[in-house]
């Protein structure tokens, strides 16, 4: 313990660099796999039947919005070429896929009552491949795509929207409860909420500034839990998967000493983690007292006759409570916290919060703008959870870093390793942690961003009709980590060239 504080220690002395040069292995039944989501590799966005997405909605009613001008409507074209897709997961050798069933391309207008068999069997065709090469699918049931139809009837917002997402789960179980044994309800509520209906980063991109965010927030984790619920309830027993949430778990730092940045981040950690951590992973479950006080003072001073952040009844604490056989870690950075400066005109999450960010001058950036390499954010976040939350199971569901195009990603292959080196020192410390993804297994569409920020293990080339797929230099380096299981800060591929090689070990789940 205290050779790893001094390595921390040296970790948080100015430098974004990981210095501690222990060899330390991963367990043998520790998980690695790599990610994507439907929107965002799919394309085929109106074929064989599919529904229109909040998605398809956003970018073609405002096709300013993408940066590059590069939507979803063919992306990756995953739709065609998952048989290649599934080729580059065994070529890194990973246990499983984590990808994302579109809503919509089964079920187009959201409700059960009409199933696209079309979509499905793109779906069928996947699992099936995946199983037959011994990876394990990891299903996420909701990546951000709402059936349109269900968003002109108020999507989240709409009180009915948990039963909408119940009713859909139920389906997808149904039909493949047999296969897949790791499913995730919904990815990262609070983009789904604070982005999409309270601001207009992310689709629907209502911007609505009043109440609708916080009602939001309430409708997902209750369509998680009622979700949750319905597996173990109807599938637990016979088919013994398990269900868990993937939330966005970045780290929040103080930006100083001072006992107003302590506040400050104390509001940004329950803001933006306990938000969705308490109610879910805590002994007393319901939205954090800090959010409950700071939202309904900050709402009597707007001039709402009640609290924008909507009430749990006792009945929805106790089904939200303990909702989730793991949580699924999405880390991708550290921000620096500072209390804001800014007047906030009008209500809003921003103002709720009143907190500003930075990052370490020093870190490396990446591609995206709000992306600097912090691997000792992860540790603590770890530790943090641990603490707060009376050691949780977790699964990275979601780590990532990126580029401009090209192959010769030496910055991804070191945030990678870095990163997993931070991992392995939190498990030493009592981490339970079950897994890692790495976002992405692929180029794709980065939401607004089009294709100018780059996540993938491997380089898409979106002008190529036949969306050629090549792997970069960190493809090599995380299939050499999976099949070393430890992380060799020196080495590097004799050449770009990556194969198939087989696995002698099935990862048990
Ligand atoms: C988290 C989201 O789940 C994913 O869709 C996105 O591409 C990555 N973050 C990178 O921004």
């Amino acid at each position: 313990m205290r050779v790893v504080l001094v390595c921390l220690l040296n970790l948080l002395i100015g430098s974004d660099g990981w210095t501690d040069t222990k060899i330390r292995k991963f367990p043998k039944q520790f998980m690695f796999g790599a990610a994507s989501a439907a929107y965002q590799v799919e394309g085929a966005w109106d074929a064989d039947g599919k529904g229109e997405s909040i998605w398809d909605r956003f970018v073609h009613d405002s096709p300013e919005i993408v940066v590059d001008g590069i939507n979803g409507d063919v992306a990756s074209d995953s739709y065609h070429l998952w048989r290649r897709d599934v080729e580059m997961l065994r070529e890194l050798g990973v246990d499983f896929y984590r990808f994302s069933i579109s809503w919509p391309r089964v079920l187009p207008n959201g409700y059960p009552t009409s199933i696209n068999e079309a979509g499905f069997a793109y779906y069928d065709s996947l699992i099936e491949e995946l199983i037959t090469h011994g990876i394990h699918p990891m299903v996420t049931l909701y990546h951000f795509d709402l059936p349109q139809y269900l968003q002109d009837l108020g999507g989240w917002t709409n009180p009915l929207s948990s039963q909408w997402f119940e009713d859909y789960a139920r389906v997808v179980f149904d039909r493949y409860a047999d296969k897949v044994k790791l499913w995730i309800t919904v990815n990262q509520p609070n983009t789904i909420c604070i982005d999409g209906y309270g601001s207009n980063a992310m689709a629907p991109g209502l911007n609505l500034k009043s109440k609708e965010a916080y009602e939001c927030v309430k409708n997902v984790l209750l369509g998680h839990a009622k979700a949750y619920r319905l597996y173990e309830k109807v599938y637990k027993k016979k088919h013994d998967g398990n269900v868990g949430i993937s939330l966005a778990l970045n780290w929040f730092d103080p930006f100083d000493n001072s006992t107003i940045n302590a506040e400050a981040v104390e509001r940004a950690r329950e803001f933006e983690i306990g938000m969705y951590m308490r109610p879910i992973f805590s002994k007393t479950g319901d939205f954090p007292t800090l959010v409950k006080t700071t939202v309904a003072k900050k709402s009597q001073e707007q001039g709402f006759t009640t609290s924008k952040l909507p009430t749990l009844t006792p009945e929805e604490i106790t089904l939200i409570k303990g909702s989730a056989d793991f949580l699924g870690m999405n880390h991708y950075t550290t921000f620096l916290v500072k209390a804001s400066n800014k007047q906030h005109m009008t209500p809003s999450y921003a103002a709720d919060l009143h907190a500003d960010y930075s990052q370490g001058a020093q870190w490396k950036p990446a591609k995206s703008p709000w992306l600097k390499s912090a691997p000792y954010g992860l540790y603590k976040v770890c530790i943090y959870l641990n603490k707060e939350y009376d050691y949780p199971t977790m699964i990275i569901t979601e780590h990532g870093w990126s580029t401009a195009a090209g192959l010769g990603d030496q910055s991804r292959a070191d945030n990678i390793r870095q990163y997993l080196s931070a991992l392995l020192l939190a498990m030493e410390d009592g981490t339970e942690m079950r897994g890692y993804t790495a976002w992405s297994l692929m180029d794709n569409i980065e939401w607004t961003a089009g294709t100018s920020e780059r996540f993938g293990l491997y380089q898409v080339d979106f002008d190529s009709p036949t969306k050629e797929r090549t792997a970069r230099l960190s493809a090599l380096v995380y299939k050499n980590i999976i099949e070393t299981r430890e992380v060799d800060p020196q080495w590097e591929p004799s050449s770009l060239n990556i194969k198939i090689t087989s696995k002698n070990v099935k990862a048990e789940l």
